[in-house]
């Protein structure tokens, strides 16, 4: 990354991305002809309609879904044409996720949710455990290191969420309706803590959201329509 900034090249660049699903052989058309760049350290909230290809575009900033047509490169990468293996490791080493329902795992508690992602990467138990509790006090719940999902609020469980996030120290959290099922001081407590991470750690973080109030916290607001930005 340091390269990149060195030579002003974006963090990331989306160049001319469609998305077509195809079901029962019909073709929708999730994203046409995107095409936008991030800064590194920016914090930019995505909104627009229901059906209008967040999260497809999400999921395919994340790894987690081949474009049909165009290039996305992320820290100088392209990473539109990975094999599983590699869209793993790009998952593993770049890349933060944040879902609406949180997606814990109900029968672990919250060290154990947090910790999960670095047996991925293969990190030894006991630093496992270590580099969770510190994430957790990151987000402020050092309190709740051994609440499990269901013994915890709709706003904790979030924080686990991001800390679980955050554990693998991602240059990039995509963090889709992060605050969708969430009240509003809930929603405030989750955006402070996105906007301190951003600026702490100049980690670049894209949030979807129908919440018109979240662009404040936003460097900027990328607003998509029928799968074309607008
Ligand atoms: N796996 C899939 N197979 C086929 N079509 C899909 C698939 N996933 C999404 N779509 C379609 O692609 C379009 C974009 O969906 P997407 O989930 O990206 O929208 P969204 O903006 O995230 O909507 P929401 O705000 O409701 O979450 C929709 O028309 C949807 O029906
Ligand atoms: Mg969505």
């Amino acid at each position: 990354m340091t390269g990149d900034e060195l030579s002003g090249d974006p963090f990331i660049r989306v160049d001319d991305v469609a998305m077509d699903y195809r079901v029962a052989n019909a073709p929708v058309h999730a994203l046409r002809r995107v095409a936008f760049t991030v800064t590194a350290g920016e914090l930019i909230c995505i909104m627009g309609p229901s059906g209008s290809g967040k999260t497809t575009l999400i999921h395919i900033l994340g790894g987690l879904l081949t474009p049909t047509q165009g290039r996305v490169v992320v820290g100088g990468r392209d990473i539109s044409h990975l094999t599983d293996n590699e869209a793993s490791a790009y998952r593993n080493s770049t890349v933060g996720f944040v879902f609406q329902l949180f997606q814990l795992m109900p029968y672990y508690d919250a060290i154990e949710n947090v910790a999960l992602p670095l047996i991925f990467s293969g990190v030894p138990a006991p630093v496992r455990r270590e580099r969770a509790r510190e994430a957790l006090t990151a987000v402020g719940l050092g309190h709740r290191h051994s609440h499990k999902s269901g013994e915890l609020s709709g706003g904790e469980m979030q924080r686990v969420a991001i800390a679980r996030a955050l554990v693998n120290r991602p240059c990039l959290i995509l963090a889709d309706e992060p605050t969708g099922n969430l009240d509003r001081d809930a929603t405030r407590t989750i955006m402070v803590l996105l906007k301190q991470i951003n600026t702490g750690s100049r980690v670049t973080i894209l949030v979807v959201t129908h919440n018109e109030a979240l662009s404040e916290y936003a460097h900027r607001t990328i607003r998509i329509e029928s799968g074309e930005l607008v």
